[in-house]
């Protein structure tokens, strides 16, 4: 299993069989490190409608046959443009080849580019090979992150710190002590000026917590 960070929130998970994408934002991404041709996937999850979350989800989904799996809107959606979709809702898990996906809840806004409204933004819990990773989406801090972190033993938290849209450095600080992650990694920061955020000062505070805090540099690998 390998987690490849590709800047902003997409996250790739390399099963070894399959591959998986969250939040896929490829095209006006200026921080991703691959193109579309070279971004293969089997399953799709974006954890709402936003242009740099959903990003290049259809075009993904089309290219390499691959499945979104989100919200029941936003899967609609993607089902009426003519891809392979699997709709879900907060709170509801499902089995798939690769594993297990539950929805979360996250505070947040979500509707697709094109205006369409794609119901409400979710974070994401993947339950892989005996391993729990949960990809926060983009969201303000609440305090049910404690009861996610109490009913799953979460070995990575993918937690957005670039302020403004989501969480900042100490909201996502005070996530991490809710969650109570084995590993902790800063997403949705730097991709733009707008959520220019510290990393480093986000990793000294995870770690004076005692808690482990990787970040990654798009195109950073981590053998999990
Ligand atoms: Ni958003």
């Amino acid at each position: 299993m390998k987690i490849i960070y590709h800047g902003h929130a997409f996250v790739h998970f390399d099963t070894g069989k399959y591959n998986i994408f969250t939040d896929p934002f490829i095209t006006g991404n200026p921080v991703c490190d691959i193109k579309i041709d070279n971004a293969k996937c089997d399953f799709i999850i974006p954890t709402h409608g936003h242009g740099d979350n959903f990003g290049d989800t259809l075009e993904l989904a089309k290219k390499y046959d691959a499945t979104v799996i989100g919200m029941n809107e936003l899967a609609v959606y993607c089902g009426n443009k003519g891809v392979k979709s699997h709709p879900m809702n907060t709170g509801g898990a499902y089995s798939f080849p690769f594993g297990r996906v539950k929805l979360t809840i996250a505070h947040h806004s979500s509707s697709l580019p094109d205006g369409t409204y794609a119901g409400d933004a979710t974070g994401i819990l993947l339950m892989i090979d005996g391993k729990t990773y949960y990809h926060a989406g983009d969201t303000a801090l609440f305090y049910d992150m404690k009861l996610i972190g109490e009913m799953h033993k979460i070995d990575y938290a993918f937690l957005p710190i670039g302020d403004d849209f989501t969480m900042g450095v100490d909201d996502a600080v005070k996530a991490a002590e809710f969650i109570k992650p084995g590993v902790v990694i800063p997403i949705h920061y730097n991709t733009f000026d707008i959520i220019k955020s510290d990393a480093q000062d986000f990793k000294r505070k995870i770690e004076s917590m005692g808690m482990k805090c990787i970040v990654m540099k798009p195109g950073d690998v981590i053998n999990v």
